[in-house]
């Protein structure tokens, strides 16, 4: 079972509070996720959650982490990160009560103090069928009971190979924000995660990932507004190690990682990972 770490060092308000800043490189904060950590017991989720806060010092430049867990993990996973990342959740169903077997509900999780929750990722759109109109259910609702999310998105290699990264991303953010209000994306992060990237040691080259990342500002301006789009984080995932991380975050609107099984390395998963 993958287990999906992820968080956020400062307070989502302050984090993701209204910019005027142009699109130059990093005028968003950055945003570190940390995520399919694979742990297979409790015990190693939480030897992994407590290392990886304690590489988080007064030094550490000022960059949000957030470790998404499944729900298990959730609260003694809170209990021993001492509040320096966010913890959030893998995902929800979105509805708030019923005959949902198995579903884990918004109120539920805000109830346990989670802030953050992944909505969209490819292997949930794949595995289980979640369509973009469920996925922006998940959204609606996640938004409405306050908390952020993140939406992945992103193009299989079919898509990609035929030069349609820019149309798949542009379908899945339209439908995955449908309703979602301008005032309410101090909330949103975006995960741009080309299928063919993810797991498979294929990282997206820094221009390519510039290049539709670009693309996604541009559809969130014609979305809403410029403004409104460059002050939207849109993080790289699929494939980022050590290694690449540094120049994907040299470009200008890559801001920040999602990172699945590069971060099972503990040892360099601290430091590697926050230090810039
Ligand atoms: P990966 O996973 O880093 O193992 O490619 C990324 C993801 O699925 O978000």
């Amino acid at each position: 079972m993958k287990l999906a770490l992820a968080s956020l060092l400062a307070s989502s308000a302050s984090a993701f509070g209204p910019s005027t800043s142009p699109p130059s490189a990093h005028a968003r904060k950055p945003l570190r996720g940390f995520w399919k950590l694979n742990p297979q017991t409790k015990e190693e989720a939480l030897t992994f959650a407590s290392g990886i806060a304690s590489a988080i010092t007064d030094s550490t430049p000022d960059v949000d982490v957030a470790l998404f867990v499944p729900y298990v993990f959730i609260e003694s996973t809170m209990s021993v990160v001492g509040g320096k990342l966010s913890v959030g959740a893998e995902g929800v169903v979105p509805h708030s009560s019923g005959a949902y077997t198995g579903g884990i509900s918004t109120s539920m999780i805000k109830s346990v103090g989670v802030d953050w929750v992944l909505a969209g990722h490819s292997e949930r759109r794949e595995i289980f069928g979640e369509t973009d109109y469920y996925i922006n259910a998940q959204c609606l609702k996640i938004l409405d009971e306050g908390m952020s999310v993140m939406l992945c998105i992103g193009e299989s290699l079919a898509e990609f190979e035929a030069d349609l990264a820019g149309s798949v991303c542009a379908t899945q953010l339209k439908k995955g924000l449908k309703g979602v209000r301008k005032e309410d994306l101090d909330r949103v992060a975006i995960a741009y995660e080309p299928v063919w990237a993810i797991g498979t040691g294929e990282v997206a080259t820094p221009e390519i990932a510039q290049s539709v990342h670009a693309k996604c500002r541009d559809i969130l301006a014609g979305m809403y507004d410029q403004e409104t789009a460059n002050m939207i984080r849109i993080l790289y995932g699929g494939s980022v190690t050590p290694d690449s991380i540094d120049d994907l975050m040299a470009m200008p609107d890559i801001d920040g990682a999602l990172v699945g099984g590069a971060s099972l390395d503990i040892k360099n998963f601290g430091m590697n990972w926050v230090k810039s």
